[in-house]
């Protein structure tokens, strides 16, 4: 598969997560948020995004079961469950990309029925396209066009991961 012309570059990804850092150090201040990584995409965004928050934060991870090819199926499994204990706490949920909204709607419900003392979404992207998604993304790096893309952690049939730009394909 040939890789196509640079759709968000580097330089644009890392400022606007310095100004996502930003936002969320300033509103979290002394609350100690847990930052939860939606596996396997948002672990490059996860780790750039923790780097410039300077509020003092805990990480973990929930992986549910992915697209096989290129759309959702509706159908959604957890594969990895959180370590830690979230009752009571500050969370935000880290995610690459919202298209059909179904994977976070299933990880919140799940998420909330822990009762977090507050819960709130951190997205790189958003597909600009009726989502079904029942939450307001509170932070979001950038919305993009109905295509399918890669890098930044994003893959296809599990490449293109490791490219520090988001590209289609
Ligand atoms: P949703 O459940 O339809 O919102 O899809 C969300 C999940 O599907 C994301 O966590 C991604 O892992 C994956 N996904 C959705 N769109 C894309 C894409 O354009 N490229 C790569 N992965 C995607
Ligand atoms: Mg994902």
């Amino acid at each position: 598969m040939k890789i196509q012309k640079v759709l968000i570059s580097k330089d644009d990804i890392q400022s606007r997560i310095k100004f996502l850092g930003q936002q969320i150090s300033k509103e979290y201040t002394d609350k100690n948020p847990i930052l939860i990584g939606i596996l396997k995409g948002s672990f490059i965004f996860l780790a750039d995004l923790v780097r410039v928050i300077s509020t003092p934060l805990v990480i973990d991870f929930i992986e549910a079961s992915s697209y096989e090819e290129k759309e959702s199926s509706g159908n959604i499994r957890i594969l990895k469950d959180l370590d830690i204990n979230i009752e009571n706490r500050d969370v935000i949920v880290v995610e690459d990309i919202i298209d059909t909204g179904n994977t976070l709607n299933h990880i919140i419900d799940i998420l909330l029925y822990r009762q977090p003392n507050s819960l709130k979404i951190c997205s790189l992207l958003v597909k600009i396209k009726k989502h079904t998604l029942n939450h307001p993304i509170d932070y979001f790096g950038f919305e993009i066009e109905d295509h399918f893309v890669v890098g930044y952690g994003m893959d296809y049939k599990g490449m293109y991961r490791n490219l520090d730009y988001v590209t289609l394909v």
